[in-house]
């Protein structure tokens, strides 16, 4: 599939994805948020054939992304309230696709992660940020609020963060992004790429139905109490464990080899991502 404002690249199992309207800094439009949600079935589809097994989400150019584009969402004042629901809706769904993958996303953040670009941090499985990365939820400094980024948003940051930083619209750095949970490593920019395949590398050594399974249970049994999680954590296990993926993980353990589903991130993408970390330098 091609798209114009994603670029993506696939590396054996792994898919590399980025926005790409380095101009407006990645910011998107509804143009972008159709491509995101096409790219998202795209991606289930490569999962379930077992092709797909990590993605990695990065932006062009200087930044991982503004947010919403801000002429776009002016421009909002001309559609009908119904056709502004729509729009919103679109939005929101673009997020939950991503969100929901069943494989892991691991976020590459650079430069600016601001407003819906913080949102798309929020729906990152592991996010890697660059220590001059600048976050923020600013929508209230543009009049307008964090709404359908918020249930990502909150699920990562929490309540009380999600006060002071969707009220105040604060920009904050990726030290405190990681204090709050949005971010899980900062690092150089010369770190970053090599960053990003290390956790590339260490899942592609766990079973990818192990995975999705594991990232399916995590809202499952979030909120709950440990009386209502019982059950579907043991049907978890208890189908996972007996399962071919299941047996395979257990018996190379016992046996002392690598399993099957072990693969190792190529040597070709390491260069290609060490010149990418010298270009990022540059900027
Ligand atoms: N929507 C549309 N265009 C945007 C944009 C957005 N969210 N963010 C940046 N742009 C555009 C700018 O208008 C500018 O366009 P121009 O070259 O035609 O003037 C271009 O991208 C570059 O932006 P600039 O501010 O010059 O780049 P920078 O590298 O100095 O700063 C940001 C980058 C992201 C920090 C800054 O652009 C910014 O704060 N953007 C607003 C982010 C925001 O509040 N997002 C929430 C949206 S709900």
């Amino acid at each position: 599939m091609s798209y114009q404002h994603l670029k993506t690249t696939r590396d054996g199992a792994i898919e590399y994805l980025t926005l790409n309207r380095p101009d407006v800094r990645n910011a998107f439009n509804e143009q972008v948020i159709a491509e995101l949600i096409a790219w998202a079935a795209a991606a289930r589809d490569s999962a379930a054939r077992r092709d797909l097994r990590v993605v990695v989400l990065a932006g062009a150019g200087k930044g991982f992304c503004a947010g919403a584009d801000v002429t776009w969402m002016s421009k909002t004042v001309h559609y009908t309230e119904e056709d502004n629901l729509r729009d919103a809706m679109a939005m929101s769904r673009m997020f939950a696709a991503l969100n929901e993958l069943p494989v892991p996303v691991v976020g590459r953040i650079h430069g600016a992660a601001l407003g819906g670009g913080a949102g798309l941090a929020a729906v990152c499985d592991i996010v890697v940020a660059e220590e001059r990365a600048i976050f923020g939820f600013t929508e209230v400094k543009l009049g307008i609020l964090p709404a359908v980024i918020s249930p990502f948003a909150l699920a990562k940051i929490g309540r009380s963060a999600a006060r002071e930083l969707f009220l105040t619209g604060a920009r904050f750095s990726a030290t405190r992004a990681r204090e709050i949970g949005l971010v899980h490593e900062v690092v150089t920019a010369g770190e970053l790429d090599a960053t990003v395949a290390r956790y590339v590398q260490e899942l592609l050594a766990g079973g990818p139905e192990a995975i999705a399974a594991a990232k399916a249970l995590i809202p499952q049994v979030w909120g709950h109490t440990v009386d209502a999680a019982m059950p579907v954590a043991a049907a978890a296990i208890a189908g996972r464990r007996v399962s071919r993926e299941g047996q395979e993980g257990l018996r190379a353990f016992l046996e002392k080899r690598t399993p099957s589903w072990y693969q190792r991130v190529s040597h070709v993408k390491d260069a290609k991502e060490t010149k990418d970390a010298k270009d990022d330098r540059r900027e």
